[in-house]
């Protein structure tokens, strides 16, 4: 099963202002030669970032600055090679030196998967106080100059169709669906691991900013609000520019802080979501409900009206659960089709 991201490799016009940007935001470069700069967090996934126009890096997605592929981890090389038999029915497989696979799923991300054994970090962030409710007695918080994020939380796509994306990922990689923005996108959890979501796909067109397929952003894990507003002083005194934050997605439940990179993308500060298993129940949010809790500063245009307070669990017959359409190749089509066809 998949457990989790093994890593991002990063496309960037403008090297050294990237560099600065990252080692700013906290992550602890490993491995550096004249074509790429690779950071390893302590989970183990690695951010390698590459020049844009790096023959190595496969297919952009709208545009070549950004995230130019994710790399997810499996369990064990017999999950690996199930994967690779299922996929290689209807996508153009690789497989690399490594023994990785890689292909660009079918909405256009190239997408690699290994054999990767997450390492779980040590986080132990304080308890916290309220009037009667005394958890930390005595005992002051922690203080931080830096955040240092240990974990990549989730990776974020425009796409043309966000809701056969998520089909896509839960009916061949066995993502599990875990909330839907109603009329913006869907949340997927990655099957081997607790976070609230591993990907979230958005809808071409559904908010401003989204008008192409793009990545949008790349959400970062730390242990607690501290870290995270240490790291966005850090930033903010290194003449980075936030774009939205610190608040409260209601989605998900997780603390934020964004931030405008300089190679397109957004990089988030995150923290404190909900973690599921599978007996969580999706649910279809209202749009702006779901999207934000409560922001910090002036309220974005789209949250000046109070939204409707709505939600409700997603229906059995909701369109993300019918049967998956397999497209195989023509060559193979009568013995192995299942499912009913999309077209
Ligand atoms: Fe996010």
């Amino acid at each position: 099963m998949i457990t989790g991201h093994a890593g991002i490799i990063l496309g960037t016009s403008n090297m050294d202002e990237a560099k600065r940007f990252i080692s700013d935001f906290g992550l602890q470069e490993k491995h550096a030669d004249k074509n790429s700069v690779t950071y390893l967090l302590e989970e183990g996934s690695t951010v390698t970032l590459k020049s844009s126009d790096d023959p190595s890096l496969p297919p952009p997605l709208g545009t070549d600055v950004g995230v130019r592929e994710i790399c997810w981890g499996v369990d064990t090389q017999d999950a690996l090679d199930e994967l690779e038999a299922n996929l290689s029915r209807d996508l153009e497989v690789s497989k690399d030196s490594d023994g990785s696979i890689s292909f660009i799923d079918p909405s256009g991300i190239a997408t690699q998967i290994k054999v990767f054994q997450r390492t779980p970090v040590l986080y132990c962030p304080e308890p916290l106080n309220a009037p009667d409710a005394i958890r930390r007695l005595g005992t002051r918080r922690r203080w931080r100059r830096r955040a240092h994020p240990k974990v990549i939380q989730h990776v974020v796509y425009v796409v043309d169709d966000a809701l056969e994306a998520a089909r896509f990922y839960m009916h061949r990689l066995n993502f599990r669906l875990t909330d839907i923005n109603r009329n913006v996108g869907y949340f997927l959890r990655a099957e081997g691991i607790s976070e609230h979501h591993s990907i979230f796909f958005l809808n071409k067109g559904s908010v401003p900013g989204s008008e192409t397929p793009r990545p949008d952003h790349v959400s970062f894990g730390v242990e607690d609000i501290d870290e995270m507003m240490a790291g966005a002083m850090h930033m903010q005194r290194s003449g980075w520019k936030k774009t939205m934050g610190p608040g409260r997605h209601r989605i998900g439940s997780a603390l934020f802080y964004y931030l405008k990179t300089p190679f397109g993308i957004e990089f988030e500060y995150d923290t404190d979501n909900d973690h599921l298993d599978d007996h969580w129940i999706p649910h279809e949010w209202e749009t702006r409900f779901g999207m934000i809790n409560w922001v910090a500063g002036d309220l974005p245009p789209f949250w000046r009206e109070e939204p409707e307070w709505e939600y409700k669990a997603v229906p059995a017959d909701h369109p993300i659960y019918e049967p998956y359409p397999v497209k195989l190749r023509e060559a193979n089509s009568e013995s192995a089709g299942t499912g009913k066809s999309k077209t």
